[in-house]
């Protein structure tokens, strides 16, 4: 681990390019999404490495939405930076572009936040990381939206967990009418309403 109490996010931003080639296409002739979500956890690893100067892992991944397909021969930018550390766990942001040589055009495929939590390579336990020393408004602007991603996605784990205990089949099941699915009966005869 680094001693140093806090490191900037230039130091460890990190881009990463790679040509799309036809290896990577789906049954559709677009670059598979597991391609770029490899990417996109490569990428993650080294920028958390970089500013922890250390082992982590991927505890979660913010939404993943692919606005624009990738072709087969367009050449992926991605763009990786330390947003947001707390005391184990460092958000890294991931800007994703394809750029399509032939159109001459550039387009947004996505941005994606990554939570990697630093270990120790001993203990496997979580340690502390560097603090981040912010040099710019848009560093502050993307810390304070770290931190307010952190807190929203616990709420919203700890909301679904317990919708997910306090789940009334009786109830739910009813609730599914006109739902895109067919609920077998014997699939509930032992449900009954609480
Ligand atoms: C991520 C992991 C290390 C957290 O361990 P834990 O014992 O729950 O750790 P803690 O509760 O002490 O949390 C440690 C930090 O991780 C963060 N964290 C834990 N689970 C998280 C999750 N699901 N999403 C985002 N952050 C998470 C906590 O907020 C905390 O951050 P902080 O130290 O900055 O405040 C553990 O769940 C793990 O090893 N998961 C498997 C990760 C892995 O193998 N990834 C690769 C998959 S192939």
């Amino acid at each position: 681990m680094n001693e140093a109490q806090f490191s900037t996010v230039k130091s460890s931003q990190v881009i990463l390019k790679e040509l799309m080639v036809p290896s990577y296409a789906n049954f559709g002739g677009k670059v598979h999404g597991g391609v770029i979500l490899g990417l996109m956890d490569k990428i993650a690893y080294t920028c958390a490495a970089s500013h922890c100067k250390g082992y982590s892992v991927t505890a979660s991944v913010d939404s993943v939405d692919f606005m624009n397909p990738v072709e087969v021969g367009d050449l992926l930018t991605l763009y990786a930076s330390v947003n947001y550390v707390g005391t184990s766990s460092m958000e890294v942001g991931i800007k994703v572009e394809s750029e399509n040589f032939r159109e001459g055009t550039v387009k947004h495929t996505n941005t994606s936040y990554f939570t990697m939590v630093a270990l120790s390579e001993e203990t496997r336990k979580p340690v502390k990381v560097a603090g981040l020393l912010l040099e710019d408004e848009d560093e502050i602007r993307r810390f304070v939206m770290g931190k307010l991603r952190k807190k929203l996605r616990r709420a919203h784990q700890q909301e679904i967990d317990d919708i997910g205990k306090a789940l009334n089949m009786g109830k739910a099941i009813p609730e599914l009418t006109g739902e895109n699915c067919q609920v077998q009966e014997s699939a509930y005869k032992n449900t009954t309403a609480r």
